[in-house]
């Protein structure tokens, strides 16, 4: 059969003699950065290494993914597999330098953390993708503070300018990234092609001072490949992002997450899933039709923002940010490629493999190309080559209506209006690219003109949506031997003029063979939901880059049916894949005729041969696995702060009088209550006031600064004042607190204690973004008596001192149980009483439960699960808070009264399966009426069979960090 003798080859060069010669042209308006020409550009596309490239980018930040970082190959393995090629990264600098001098200037890139970059940009590497190194300094991506560190917002003067206190700041940080960048960059062997300085920067252009002093300093340091956005944006073709609002890289954007603007990922926001799940506004119709607008406007650089947004954990997220950064991703937050994957897959195998798109230009666009007006196309074509691409969609990009139409497309032939048999049908939010002259293969074969979709190849992949009908027309010299693998499926072909026409109804999958004379084409007809499921996997060639798809190889085979395809490999008559699937399995391959066996993830497989070529295997999905029930809770009180008595000469002693956060002075009292300048950064905060009372003191006056959703909780005395909520909107609020009869003490010294959340320090866009966190304002009322001492205490040790660096200073905060370390593996809590969450917290204050959990999944299996937190609607007040503890890393932040996350990942990087798992849970109750959850369970978001090989990630336990934490104590609950 013809397949067997045809080797499989994507389209790589095809370069004919006249296009030899437009090449030469090319090389003379190519620019450089005039340090090497393995990166150049011209007015339509990168080059590497001589070759147009389009850049298919998806962003990904390293410590988004917490836990194991040997998980990051597996996201770069789901990236690749779906049509990507680059992948744009973010370097958190707060991260790396909890403070100025961290490792002696050098930072903390400790291995076998998330903060391993250089692993990071290996298994990229390993996975056969390209880098975009984004370091900043400034990075926004709605982490804490835009990526500064927390000491930063307490330099003098202005940031993200040539204010040389700020410049001192990121010096140290930005030459140990330049050097590691240049390390890896392209032209010493590594993936990294381009750099990005700065960040969204919109106060300057190239020519600000700052902006030059970063990229003097990527030069000083080795770095030869092109500075990113903004400074390319204006030469290079558009880069996008994934944002209609926004969809060219304009000076000083790299495109923004339209998430955000949308109101999605705030807390108190709508939630990703609104947006992702069908008929959602981010789904993968959206890519369908916004993706093909963007090569319709000649992008060939486009970076999809998020395509794995991962996880806030700890407290790492900024406050316009929950937990959940899965930004409805087509990799989800649990790590699982979801239907988005499919059609971007389309799309990246057709822009791989279709060269003549890179250098074609817009001709025209509007809505009189088609039929109907309501039709709107853009006409592409390559000049050189007379290629054409027509992309087609609603003239209204919103419109869900069923439309069919004809349309006029310039051919070899002439004008024609396509199709000549029947119509084009476009079903709501659709976009179709239509190819003409469009060469193919090693035969040089040329479609005239297709109607379905072409997806590149040898082997040339058609599809539109089940049901539709397609008409593709091949130049051929003489009349084709035209074979249907099903011959009844409905396939009409004709030959007339030198022209084959193929008319066909899509419905499920057919092979047509067309043979004439040496030239051997199969075309591939697919309905959309069959095309969902092929896969064109690299079959990498040693050497550099020889798993990167053109520069390396260009050898592929294809196959159909899982869920993810990971990597494929040719020895002998052996084809060795190894991917992941969801469920039973039908494998269908087109490969080399001398392949005889197939091994899935280390086993042979049982294939049959079909009559039309391909090979057919069954695999077995994963059993379900019964997920444990959580028991045996034990819990102890967790805010023994509030005890007058407490003795907090451990504290930290608030003596400042001044500050650099001249935009948001403080409003009252005489000591500056300002966390940031005490060392503390992230997470919970503790004030503990002092003052003899008169007896006059009626009350206290109260402004506190906590970021938006946040809020605090005040005591006088160990008696109950009162709480504050702030909002999606509510970042800082001034209240006013009495105090109850018999709470004061008289003569004789008073403590008022004030526990606040704290969701992030805010991404600073210039000096006049810096926010403090803590109390802004405080005076007591009644009496003009003032405060004779303040304490404040943040997460232990503070950035600089956190006994935990393995995790690092930003899993903690000011909460007991964590300074005691009752969050990790192993702490003692025999003496805690038994109780469950379930049994709730009886007034206000904070309680802490532990349990743990066995989750033996088998080897060979991904099982990622979730934590769910059911309200309850009846309980007297909605006012609580959470906060949840994976075997000692915070993974989620719960605002009952505020939402919108109720479901947490717990991430299979810091799940153990070899080991028990220790779950914590802190139970802020706000309200006097206490807290009540209706349920708490583990969900599970399916099952997998997979390559993937999961160990126990063990970080430090108790026993480890005992010495360098309080002695515990123990309090009773609430
Ligand atoms: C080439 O790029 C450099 C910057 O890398 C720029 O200064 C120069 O103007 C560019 N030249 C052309 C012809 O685009
Ligand atoms: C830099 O910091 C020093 C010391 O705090 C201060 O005196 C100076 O004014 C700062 N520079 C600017 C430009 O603010
Ligand atoms: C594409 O259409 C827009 C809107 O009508 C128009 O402004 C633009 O000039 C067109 N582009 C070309 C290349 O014709």
């Amino acid at each position: 059969m013809l397949l067997k003798n045809v080797s499989v080859f994507w389209l790589l060069l095809g370069l004919g003699a006249t296009r030899g010669a437009a090449f030469v042209g090319e090389l003379a308006r190519r620019n450089s950065t005039g340090l090497t020409s393995v990166v150049e550009w011209d007015s339509k596309s990168l080059f590497i290494q001589g070759q147009r490239v389009f850049i298919l980018s998806a962003e990904f930040h390293p410590w988004r993914l917490p836990g194991d970082p040997a998980l990051w190959a597996d996201v770069f393995q789901k990236i690749k597999a779906n049509g990507f090629n680059t992948v744009s990264f973010y370097v958190n600098w707060a991260l790396h330098f909890p403070t100025p001098d961290t490792s002696n200037g050098q930072g903390d890139f400790e291995t076998g953390t998330y903060r391993d970059i250089e692993l990071f940009i290996q298994e990229a590497q390993k996975a056969g993708l390209w880098l975009i190194a984004r370091p900043g300094p400034y990075i926004n991506g709605e982490t804490t503070g835009g990526g500064f560190p927390g000491w930063v917002g307490n330099i003098a003067g202005s940031l993200r300018t040539n204010n040389a206190n700020y410049t001192q700041a990121w010096t140290p940080y930005l030459t140990t990234m330049s050097k590691m960048i240049a390390k890896y960059q392209i032209t010493n062997g590594g993936p990294i092609i381009l750099v990005q300085a700065e960040n969204e920067f919109s106060q300057g252009t190239t020519q600000s001072p700052y902006m030059q002093a970063i990229i003097d300093t990527y030069r000083a340091n080795g770095i030869v490949i092109r500075e990113g956005c903004p400074a390319f944006s204006r030469r290079l073709p558009t880069l996008v992002s994934n944002n209609p609002q926004r969809s060219t890289c304009r000076p000083g954007r790299f495109g923004g997450g339209f998430l955000l603007q949308w109101g999605a990922t705030p807390f108190g926001g709508t939630g990703y899933e609104k947006y992702t799940v069908s008929p959602g506004l981010t789904n993968a119709d959206f890519e369908n039709v916004f993706y093909k607008e963007n090569y319709a406007q000649t992008a060939t650089i486009l970076n999809i923002y998020m395509l794995f947004g991962g996880t806030n954990w700890g407290g790492t997220a900024a406050p316009v940010s929950y937990t959940s950064y899965d930004y409805g991703g087509g990799i989800n937050e649990n790590r699982i490629a979801n239907a988005k994957m499919n059609e971007m897959r389309l799309q990246g195998l057709f822009l791989r493999v279709s060269r003549d798109l890179l250098g074609a230009t817009l001709l025209a666009n509007g809505t009189n190309y088609t039929t109907t007006p309501l039709m709107h196309t853009a006409e592409l074509i390559n000049l050189e080559t007379g290629a054409g691409f027509y992309v087609l969609r609603h003239n209204d990009s919103t419109s869900t209506a069923l439309t069919t139409t004809q349309v006029t497309v310039q051919t070899s032939l002439g004008s024609l209006v396509i199709p000549r048999t029947g119509v084009l049908t476009f079903n709501g939010r659709e976009s179709k690219i239509i190819v003409t002259n469009y060469v193919f293969g090693q035969s040089q074969s040329t479609i005239l003109y297709s109607t379905a979709e072409i997806d590149g190849i040898d082997y040339v992949i058609l599809y539109a949506p089940t049901g539709q009908s397609g008409e593709t027309a091949f130049r051929l010299p003489s009349a084709p031997t035209v074979i249907p693998s099903i011959p009844a499926a409905g396939i009409a072909s004709s030959f007339v003029n030198g022209t084959l026409t193929l008319n066909y109804v899509l419905n499920g999958s057919s092979f047509v063979s067309i043979t004439e004379g040496q030239t051997k084409i199969v075309a591939i007809i697919l309905d959309k939901a069959s095309a969902n499921r092929w896969h064109a996997p690299i079959i990498a060639t040693p050497g550099a880059f020889g798993n990167y798809f053109s520069i390396g190889t260009n050898e592929t085979v294809l196959v159909s049916g899982p869920y993810v395809l990971r990597t494929a490999e040719i020895a002998g008559n052996t084809l060795s894949m190894t991917g992941d699937v969801n469920g039973t399995t039908s494998l269908e391959i087109v490969a080399p005729g001398t392949i005889s066996t197939v091994v899935w993830n280390g086993l042979p497989t049982v294939t049959t041969q079909t009559s039309w070529g391909t090979l057919k295997s069954q695999l077995d999905g994963a059993p379900a696995i019964t997920l444990p029930v959580l028991t045996n809770w034990k819990v102890a009180g967790s805010l023994p702060e509030i005890d007058p008595d407490f003795d907090d000469s451990s504290f930290t002693a608030a003596h400042l009088t001044t500050t650099n956060y001249t935009n948001l002075p403080p409003l009252a009292g005489n000591v500056v209550l300002y966390s940031q300048q005490y060392g503390f950064y992230g997470n919970h905060l503790i004030f503990r006031g002092r003052f003899t009372a008169t007896g006059k003191e009626t009350g206290v006056n109260l402004t506190v600064q906590y970021g938006f959703a946040g809020g605090y909780s005040v005591w006088l005395n160990g008696v109950f004042l009162g709480s504050a909520q702030g909002s999606q909107t509510v970042s800082v609020s001034t209240s006013t607190w009495a105090f109850p009869a018999g709470a004061l003490r008289v003569n004789a010294t008073n403590v008022l204690v004030v526990f606040q959340d704290h969701t992030g320090i805010v991404e600073t866009n210039s000096n006049g973004g810096k926010e403090p966190r803590g109390i802004r304002g405080y005076a007591l009322l009644g009496a003009t008596t003032p405060f004779t001492s303040w304490t404040v205490q943040g997460n232990l040790g503070g950035a600089g001192h956190a006994p935990d660096t393995y995790r690092g200073y930003l899993n903690e905060g000011a909460l007991y149980a964590e300074r005691i370390g009752a969050h990790l593996p192993g702490f003692p809590d025999d003496g805690w009483a038994s109780a469950t969450p379930l049994s709730g917290v009886s007034r206000a204050g904070i309680n802490f439960y532990r349990t743990t959990f066995d989750f033996p999944v088998p080897d060979g299996i991904d099982a990622p699960i979730r934590l769910s937190i059911t309200r309850n609607s009846t309980a007297a007040s909605p006012n609580f808070r959470l906060q949840i503890y994976l075997n000692g890393w915070q993974v989620g932040k719960y605002a009952n009264s505020i939402g919108p996350q109720t479901i947490f990942v717990l991430p299979a990087g810091i799940l153990r399966r070899r080991s028990p798992n220790t779950l914590g849970l802190m139970v802020w109750a706000m309200d006097a009426t206490g807290a009540v959850i209706q349920n708490i369970e583990l969900v599970s978001d399916g099952f997998y069979t997979t390559s993937l090989q999961f160990t126990d990630y063990v970080t430090p336990d108790y026993a480890e960090q005992k010495a360098l934490r309080p002695e515990p104590g123990f309090y009773n609950p609430m």
